[in-house]
């Protein structure tokens, strides 16, 4: 796939319901994404990321009960409590993923080592900033080659027993998302729409 940064930037979307379960993807693929990932920064560039990489089948089904009760939480408190952003066709896209997630052909859980639980915000924010650009770069690099990703975060209420599962020494160890990655069934990927600049940027002052 040929796309130009700019297009790379606009078009790398959350991808649920065109993930292509049915199509396995390839280890070196993977592989080559996760070296684009390394070039990203991290903090003294010290490097404190893992990323597992789950394709055993019973795993991701283990993965995927846990991440739907993190689904059904949030599609509750979206009914009970409705957000104007949390429009019927978004609903609709996690209820999708929710019913497939198991049979996406690969998650990925990137991570960083150093907890922060209780730590003050700098640290926290140093911390999952050395771990985030890289996802983002995996994420890039995989819409380059085709494949569709989300960024979730449904299974970290209960990061524990993920980590249990995966063997991820949780008291040093930080799960920062878990990344749903297939080939896509296709189609034509759109820049969203966002809110003007005007709403959010602010020059020299707030
Ligand atoms: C920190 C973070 C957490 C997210 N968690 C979830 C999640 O648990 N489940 C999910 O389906 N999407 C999740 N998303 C995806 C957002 O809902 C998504 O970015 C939003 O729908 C915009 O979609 P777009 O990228 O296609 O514009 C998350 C995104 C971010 C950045």
């Amino acid at each position: 796939m040929s796309l130009t940064p700019d297009e790379l930037l606009t078009t790398t979307r959350t991808v649920r319901r065109r993930l292509d379960v049915t199509r396995p993807v390839e280890r070196e693929v993977i592989e080559d994404c996760l070296r684009l990932a390394q070039q990203a920064p991290s903090g003294s560039n010290a490097q404190k990321w893992n990323f597992v990489v789950v394709t055993d089948a019973s795993k991701r089904a283990r993965l995927g009960e846990i991440w739907c009760r993190g689904a059904d939480r949030y599609l509750a408190s979206a009914e009970m409590n409705p957000q104007p952003s949390q429009t019927e066709r978004l609903l609709d896209s996690v209820r999708h993923l929710a019913a497939h997630i198991h049979e996406v052909p690969v998650h990925l859980i990137p991570c960083v080592t150093g907890r922060t639980d209780g730590e003050a915000a700098f640290v926290q924010a140093g911390r999952w900033a050395s771990i985030m650009p890289a996802t983002w770069s995996f994420m890039l690099a995989a819409r380059s080659r085709g494949l569709g990703t989300a960024w979730t975060s449904f299974h970290l209420p209960f990061e524990r027993e993920a980590a249990a599962i995966l063997g991820i020494p949780f008291d040093d160890v930080m799960q920062a998302a878990l990344i749903p990655v297939a080939y896509t069934t296709g189609g034509p990927f759109k820049p969203a729409r966002r809110r003007g600049l005007g709403t959010m940027v602010h020059w020299d002052a707030w």
